[in-house]
């Protein structure tokens, strides 16, 4: 999970990175009345999960309330990469002296974590990584050392820091690999860590990634959590521990395993191309445990998306048998009762399959399809979903 900048700062707070106070507002007048509060000169900045925000015009300098509340006006509601202002911090103004780049981040190919630095900062990292490799450290990280002082101190000699500089950021570098390791993050990074006029360094903007697998250890990230821009599906799809994604097709897609979810997709897009071109709605996982509850509140999902025309139910029995499946649907169907409204293509194959087919056609369900292959599932759930 991403984080916004202004709960990123936050978080750099708590754990004792200098930062700057900052106000979120979500209206031009909250933005005029945070300038007010914050006084001198104040920076606004769009709050939107992506890059580049300052080019875009997200980021706007404004020396009175007057000119904060109007820079806020300028961008909120701004759509900067596809994802709409809808709050910006506005944030004490700072006297930069100099700009420098660090971050710390989980790197998958080394199993180990590793520190970029450079005392270059201010231009984008991926073109000083491209144009000048020299300029940027890459320094591993031993994650049962960690950063303490001393290595926070290679990192910034590495980096070319002047040595009255290196005593400066070291304690930043470890107040922020604590910020990495205390909050179960992936990334870490500043851009730009700054030295102020008056000689203090402080983090300017802060990009955070917080590793979901560790949710169950911090209660407190729920919390950050982005409800607002969550589809309704996708969070009542996680509320069962099912993988949904939503897709802009009209076929509704379940299956089992994320490898026959994925060729389902392909199947369905490929006879779509017959009927008119239709295309899949869905990506949706229902794991191993296709039990009557996971069917039901799968295909409830599912059927709550206005744009399904049809669902395509490709289910290879394995540990869990296809009779067992086949009960669920059938189950999952009186569960729903009137709210499923829309034709079922099934394809069962595998494990108990002869008993599974039998249940569904003894059932004789008038939405369900039993398709015998799952190409000749997927042509029916096309031709049903073009009608
Ligand atoms: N509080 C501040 N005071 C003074 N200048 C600031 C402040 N915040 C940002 N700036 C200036 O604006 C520039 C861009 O800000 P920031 O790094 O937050 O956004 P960005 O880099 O454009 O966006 P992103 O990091 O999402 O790519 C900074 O490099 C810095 O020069
Ligand atoms: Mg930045």
């Amino acid at each position: 999970m991403d984080l916004f900048e202004y709960q990123a700062r936050d978080m750099f707070e708590k754990h004792g990175v200098p930062v700057l106070a900052g106000i979120v507002a979500d209206t031009p007048e909250g933005a005029r009345a945070a300038a007010e509060k914050l006084g001198g000169v104040t920076v606004v900045k769009a709050q939107v999960k992506t890059g580049g925000r300052g080019k875009a015009g997200g980021v706007k300098v404004a020396k009175t309330p007057d000119e904060a509340e109007a820079a806020a006006q300028t961008i909120l509601g701004l759509d900067i990469k596809g994802h709409i202002v809808k709050r910006v911090m506005v944030a004490a103004g700072a006297d930069i002296k100099e700009e420098f780049y660090f971050s710390v981040l989980l790197d998958r190919a080394n199993r180990s974590y590793l520190a970029l630095c450079s005392y270059e900062g201010g231009m984008e990292i991926e073109q000083l990584a491209e144009e000048r490799p020299e300029a940027l450290a890459r320094v591993e990280v031993d994650p049962g050392r960690g950063i303490d002082l001393d290595k926070a101190r290679e990192i910034a000699v590495e980096a070319k820091f002047p040595t009255e500089l290196v005593e400066k950021v070291a304690p930043v570098f470890v107040a922020l690999y604590e910020v990495y390791v205390k909050e179960d993050a992936t990334l870490v990074e500043v851009n730009p860590l700054v030295l102020t006029g008056s000689g203090a360094i402080v983090a300017l903007d802060g990009k955070v990634t917080l590793d979901e697998n560790a949710a169950f250890r911090q209660p407190d990230h729920a919390a950050l959590e982005d409800k607002a821009s969550t589809d309704p599906l996708e969070a009542k799809a996680k509320e069962h521990d099912l993988n949904y994604v939503k897709l802009d097709g009209e076929v509704g897609i379940i299956g089992n395993g994320a490898g026959l979810v994925m060729s389902t997709l392909d199947v369905v897009a490929y006879a779509g191309e017959k009927h008119g071109g239709v295309k899949p709605a869905n990506f949706l996982d229902i794991g191993g445990g296709a039990s009557a509850e996971v069917m039901a509140a799968g295909l409830d999902v599912i059927l709550g998306d206005a744009q399904v025309k049809s669902v395509f139910v490709n289910v290879f029995g394995g540990i869990t048998a296809c009779d067992a499946v086949a009960n669920g649907i059938v189950k999952a169907l009186e569960m729903l009762d009137d709210t499923a409204t829309k034709p079922l293509v099934v394809r069962l194959d595998g494990n108990n399959v002869e008993e599974g087919r039998r249940i569904l056609a003894d059932a004789n369900h008038p939405l369900v399809t039993i398709a015998s292959s799952m190409d000749e599932g997927a042509d029916k759930a096309a031709e049903l979903a073009a009608k």
